[in-house]
Protein backbone atom coordinates (compact mmCIF):
# COMPACT_ATOMS: atom_id res chain seq x y z
CA UNK A 1 0.00 0.00 0.00
CA UNK A 2 1.22 3.54 -0.12
CA UNK A 3 -2.12 5.50 1.31
CA UNK A 4 0.30 8.89 0.49
CA UNK A 5 -0.40 8.67 -3.56
CA UNK A 6 -3.76 6.51 -3.60
CA UNK A 7 -6.40 4.24 -1.98
CA UNK A 8 -6.48 1.02 -0.68
CA UNK A 9 -9.53 -0.91 -1.11
CA UNK A 10 -10.68 -3.96 0.24
CA UNK A 11 -13.03 -5.59 -1.69
CA UNK A 12 -15.17 -8.73 -1.30
CA UNK A 13 -17.07 -10.76 -4.40
CA UNK A 14 -19.89 -12.54 -2.84
CA UNK A 15 -19.99 -14.78 -6.20
CA UNK A 16 -22.61 -16.88 -6.26
CA UNK A 17 -23.27 -16.67 -2.52
CA UNK A 18 -25.52 -15.39 -0.34
CA UNK A 19 -29.81 -14.28 -0.63
CA UNK A 20 -30.65 -11.24 0.46
CA UNK A 21 -31.93 -12.51 3.73
CA UNK A 22 -27.99 -13.86 4.11
CA UNK A 23 -26.78 -10.71 3.08
CA UNK A 24 -28.73 -8.91 5.81
CA UNK A 25 -27.32 -10.98 8.24
CA UNK A 26 -23.95 -11.14 7.12
CA UNK A 27 -23.52 -7.17 6.65
CA UNK A 28 -25.06 -6.71 10.28
CA UNK A 29 -22.45 -8.72 11.71
CA UNK A 30 -19.51 -7.87 9.64
CA UNK A 31 -20.78 -3.43 10.65
CA UNK A 32 -19.40 -3.94 13.76
CA UNK A 33 -16.70 -5.39 12.82
CA UNK A 34 -15.02 -2.81 10.37
CA UNK A 35 -16.84 0.36 11.19
CA UNK A 36 -14.47 3.25 12.12
CA UNK A 37 -11.77 1.45 9.96
CA UNK A 38 -11.18 4.71 7.79
CA UNK A 39 -7.81 3.69 5.86
CA UNK A 40 -9.42 1.58 3.43
CA UNK A 41 -12.97 1.93 1.53
CA UNK A 42 -14.81 -1.39 2.18
CA UNK A 43 -17.05 -2.62 -0.55
CA UNK A 44 -18.77 -6.18 -1.47
CA UNK A 45 -19.66 -7.01 -4.49
CA UNK A 46 -23.28 -8.92 -4.50
CA UNK A 47 -24.99 -10.82 -6.75
CA UNK A 48 -27.78 -9.07 -8.41
CA UNK A 49 -31.48 -10.06 -6.59
CA UNK A 50 -28.94 -9.79 -3.49
CA UNK A 51 -27.87 -5.99 -4.26
CA UNK A 52 -30.96 -4.33 -2.95
CA UNK A 53 -31.03 -5.74 0.41
CA UNK A 54 -27.28 -5.48 0.52
CA UNK A 55 -27.51 -1.83 0.29
CA UNK A 56 -30.25 -1.56 2.66
CA UNK A 57 -28.67 -3.44 5.27
CA UNK A 58 -25.63 -1.15 4.74
CA UNK A 59 -27.12 2.17 4.78
CA UNK A 60 -25.36 4.65 7.50
CA UNK A 61 -22.30 2.14 7.45
CA UNK A 62 -18.92 2.71 6.11
CA UNK A 63 -19.77 -0.57 3.66
CA UNK A 64 -20.26 0.52 0.05
CA UNK A 65 -22.50 -2.48 -2.30
CA UNK A 66 -21.61 -3.18 -5.60
CA UNK A 67 -22.71 -5.87 -8.40
CA UNK A 68 -20.33 -8.30 -9.99
CA UNK A 69 -20.61 -7.31 -13.49
CA UNK A 70 -22.81 -5.40 -16.10
CA UNK A 71 -23.58 -5.40 -19.69
CA UNK A 72 -22.27 -2.95 -21.73
CA UNK A 73 -25.71 -2.15 -24.17
CA UNK A 74 -28.33 0.61 -22.60
CA UNK A 75 -30.95 -2.11 -22.94
CA UNK A 76 -32.46 -4.32 -25.60
CA UNK A 77 -32.32 -8.09 -26.39
CA UNK A 78 -30.26 -9.37 -23.92
CA UNK A 79 -31.67 -12.20 -21.90
CA UNK A 80 -30.27 -12.32 -18.36
CA UNK A 81 -28.41 -8.83 -18.49
CA UNK A 82 -28.69 -6.06 -16.51
CA UNK A 83 -27.29 -2.89 -17.95
CA UNK A 84 -25.52 0.01 -16.31
CA UNK A 85 -28.54 2.59 -16.27
CA UNK A 86 -30.26 0.01 -14.09
CA UNK A 87 -27.34 -0.44 -11.59
CA UNK A 88 -27.20 3.51 -11.58
CA UNK A 89 -31.12 3.74 -11.03
CA UNK A 90 -30.77 1.93 -7.41
CA UNK A 91 -27.53 3.56 -6.38
CA UNK A 92 -24.91 1.25 -7.10
CA UNK A 93 -21.51 2.56 -7.16
CA UNK A 94 -18.76 -0.15 -7.45
CA UNK A 95 -19.47 -2.75 -10.35
CA UNK A 96 -16.56 -6.05 -11.08
CA UNK A 97 -15.84 -6.43 -14.58
CA UNK A 98 -13.75 -9.17 -16.24
CA UNK A 99 -13.72 -11.65 -13.68
CA UNK A 100 -11.77 -14.21 -14.91
CA UNK A 101 -14.93 -16.43 -13.88
CA UNK A 102 -16.69 -14.64 -16.53
CA UNK A 103 -14.20 -15.18 -18.58
CA UNK A 104 -13.60 -18.48 -18.59
CA UNK A 105 -17.33 -19.56 -17.88
CA UNK A 106 -19.19 -17.20 -20.18
CA UNK A 107 -16.74 -16.15 -22.81
CA UNK A 108 -15.89 -13.01 -22.22
CA UNK A 109 -12.92 -11.30 -24.08
CA UNK A 110 -11.21 -8.42 -23.58
CA UNK A 111 -13.35 -6.39 -25.98
CA UNK A 112 -16.61 -6.87 -23.98
CA UNK A 113 -14.74 -6.40 -21.15
CA UNK A 114 -13.20 -3.10 -22.70
CA UNK A 115 -17.26 -2.43 -23.57
CA UNK A 116 -18.94 -2.96 -20.10
CA UNK A 117 -16.07 -0.90 -18.31
CA UNK A 118 -16.58 1.91 -20.90
CA UNK A 119 -20.34 1.36 -20.28
CA UNK A 120 -20.02 1.56 -16.37
CA UNK A 121 -17.65 4.61 -16.60
CA UNK A 122 -20.19 6.56 -18.89
CA UNK A 123 -23.00 5.49 -16.55
CA UNK A 124 -20.38 7.27 -13.09
CA UNK A 125 -20.31 3.64 -11.35
CA UNK A 126 -16.80 2.90 -10.19
CA UNK A 127 -15.19 -0.38 -12.14
CA UNK A 128 -12.65 -3.06 -10.84
CA UNK A 129 -11.32 -4.62 -13.28
CA UNK A 130 -9.83 -8.03 -13.26
CA UNK A 131 -7.20 -9.11 -15.09
CA UNK A 132 -4.83 -12.00 -14.69
CA UNK A 133 -2.50 -14.96 -16.14
CA UNK A 134 -3.15 -18.27 -16.35
CA UNK A 135 -1.13 -20.78 -14.76
CA UNK A 136 0.66 -21.90 -17.87
CA UNK A 137 1.25 -18.51 -18.92
CA UNK A 138 3.39 -18.03 -15.37
CA UNK A 139 4.60 -21.70 -16.21
CA UNK A 140 5.99 -20.64 -19.34
CA UNK A 141 7.25 -17.23 -17.73
CA UNK A 142 4.59 -14.94 -20.01
CA UNK A 143 2.42 -13.35 -16.97
CA UNK A 144 3.86 -9.81 -17.87
CA UNK A 145 3.43 -9.81 -21.39
CA UNK A 146 -0.50 -11.30 -20.15
CA UNK A 147 -1.24 -8.88 -18.26
CA UNK A 148 0.34 -6.01 -20.36
CA UNK A 149 -1.76 -6.56 -22.93
CA UNK A 150 -4.93 -7.15 -20.47
CA UNK A 151 -4.25 -3.69 -19.34
CA UNK A 152 -3.94 -2.21 -22.83
CA UNK A 153 -7.29 -4.07 -24.03
CA UNK A 154 -9.59 -3.55 -21.59
CA UNK A 155 -8.48 0.26 -21.16
CA UNK A 156 -8.41 0.93 -24.66
CA UNK A 157 -10.17 4.56 -25.16
CA UNK A 158 -10.24 4.89 -21.61
CA UNK A 159 -9.21 8.65 -20.27
CA UNK A 160 -7.06 9.36 -17.57
CA UNK A 161 -10.25 11.17 -16.40
CA UNK A 162 -12.39 8.20 -16.32
CA UNK A 163 -9.27 6.67 -15.20
CA UNK A 164 -10.06 8.21 -11.74
CA UNK A 165 -12.79 5.22 -11.32
CA UNK A 166 -11.28 2.64 -12.15
CA UNK A 167 -10.02 0.01 -9.83
CA UNK A 168 -7.13 -2.34 -11.05
CA UNK A 169 -7.16 -6.18 -9.56
CA UNK A 170 -4.65 -8.19 -10.49
CA UNK A 171 -6.01 -12.12 -10.06
CA UNK A 172 -3.80 -14.54 -11.27
CA UNK A 173 -6.26 -17.27 -12.14
CA UNK A 174 -4.30 -20.58 -10.55
CA UNK A 175 -4.70 -18.52 -7.29
CA UNK A 176 -8.35 -18.24 -7.74
CA UNK A 177 -10.22 -20.43 -5.06
CA UNK A 178 -7.50 -22.89 -4.86
CA UNK A 179 -5.76 -21.99 -1.39
CA UNK A 180 -2.69 -21.24 -3.66
CA UNK A 181 -1.71 -17.67 -3.31
CA UNK A 182 0.82 -15.02 -4.83
CA UNK A 183 4.09 -14.72 -3.00
CA UNK A 184 4.36 -11.14 -1.62
CA UNK A 185 7.01 -10.55 -3.93
CA UNK A 186 4.87 -12.34 -7.35
CA UNK A 187 2.03 -10.08 -6.46
CA UNK A 188 4.11 -6.88 -5.99
CA UNK A 189 5.95 -7.62 -9.08
CA UNK A 190 3.33 -8.10 -11.15
CA UNK A 191 1.18 -4.88 -9.53
CA UNK A 192 4.25 -3.52 -10.48
CA UNK A 193 4.37 -4.35 -13.95
CA UNK A 194 0.69 -3.19 -14.85
CA UNK A 195 1.41 -0.10 -13.10
CA UNK A 196 4.20 0.53 -15.19
CA UNK A 197 1.98 -0.55 -18.35
CA UNK A 198 -0.19 2.58 -17.05
CA UNK A 199 2.28 4.73 -16.70
CA UNK A 200 2.99 4.25 -20.50
CA UNK A 201 -0.41 4.84 -21.23
CA UNK A 202 -1.24 7.53 -18.92
CA UNK A 203 1.96 8.98 -17.65
CA UNK A 204 4.15 8.39 -14.03
CA UNK A 205 1.76 10.85 -12.24
CA UNK A 206 -1.72 8.84 -13.35
CA UNK A 207 -0.30 5.44 -12.64
CA UNK A 208 1.03 6.79 -9.64
CA UNK A 209 -2.76 7.47 -7.90
CA UNK A 210 -4.55 4.10 -9.66
CA UNK A 211 -5.60 1.85 -6.81
CA UNK A 212 -3.95 -1.81 -7.92
CA UNK A 213 -5.65 -4.65 -6.10
CA UNK A 214 -4.45 -8.14 -5.62
CA UNK A 215 -7.01 -10.85 -5.61
CA UNK A 216 -6.38 -15.03 -5.13
CA UNK A 217 -6.64 -17.02 -1.82
CA UNK A 218 -6.16 -13.85 0.12
CA UNK A 219 -6.83 -14.14 3.48
CA UNK A 220 -6.91 -13.20 7.24
CA UNK A 221 -3.25 -14.85 7.68
CA UNK A 222 -1.97 -13.39 4.28
CA UNK A 223 -3.06 -10.63 3.78
CA UNK A 224 -0.89 -8.40 5.71
CA UNK A 225 2.60 -9.41 4.28
CA UNK A 226 0.67 -8.78 0.57
CA UNK A 227 -0.94 -5.53 1.57
CA UNK A 228 2.77 -4.44 2.98
CA UNK A 229 3.99 -4.37 -0.61
CA UNK A 230 3.87 -0.57 -2.18
CA UNK A 231 2.17 -1.71 -5.57
CA UNK A 232 -0.47 -3.86 -3.71
CA UNK A 233 -3.32 -0.95 -3.08
CA UNK A 234 -6.04 -3.59 -1.24
CA UNK A 235 -7.48 -6.90 -1.84
CA UNK A 236 -10.21 -8.65 -3.68
CA UNK A 237 -11.48 -11.34 -2.05
CA UNK A 238 -13.35 -14.77 -2.55
CA UNK A 239 -13.81 -17.38 0.11
CA UNK A 240 -12.51 -15.13 2.91
CA UNK A 241 -15.45 -12.44 2.02
CA UNK A 242 -18.25 -14.63 3.48
CA UNK A 243 -17.18 -14.91 7.00
CA UNK A 244 -17.39 -11.72 8.75
CA UNK A 245 -13.97 -12.48 10.88
CA UNK A 246 -12.08 -13.12 8.18
CA UNK A 247 -12.80 -10.27 6.09
CA UNK A 248 -12.35 -7.84 9.14
CA UNK A 249 -9.23 -8.86 9.56
CA UNK A 250 -8.32 -8.10 5.83
CA UNK A 251 -9.38 -4.70 6.82
CA UNK A 252 -7.27 -4.28 9.70
CA UNK A 253 -4.35 -5.64 8.01
CA UNK A 254 -5.16 -2.66 5.47
CA UNK A 255 -4.85 0.02 9.00
P1 LIG B 1 -10.75 -16.39 -3.56
O1 LIG B 1 -10.40 -15.35 -2.53
O2 LIG B 1 -11.85 -17.32 -3.11
O3 LIG B 1 -9.54 -17.11 -4.06
O4 LIG B 1 -11.37 -15.62 -4.80
C1 LIG B 1 -10.69 -14.52 -5.30
C2 LIG B 1 -11.54 -13.87 -6.31
O5 LIG B 1 -11.84 -14.42 -7.34
C3 LIG B 1 -12.03 -12.52 -6.01
O6 LIG B 1 -12.62 -11.95 -7.12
Amino acid sequence: MNPTKRRTVIAGNWKMNFTPAEAEAFIAEVTPLVAGKDNCDVVFCAPYVTIAAAMKAAEGTNIKIGAENVHFAPKGAYTGEVSAEMLKAIGVEYVIVGHSERRQYFAETDETVNLRTKAALEAGMKVILCLGEVKEERLSGITDEVVAMQTKLDLAGISAEQLKNVIIAYEPVWAIGTGLTATPDQAEETCGVIRSVLAKLYGEDVAETVTIQYGGSMNDANAAELLSKPNVDGGLIGGASLVAKKFAAIVDAAQ
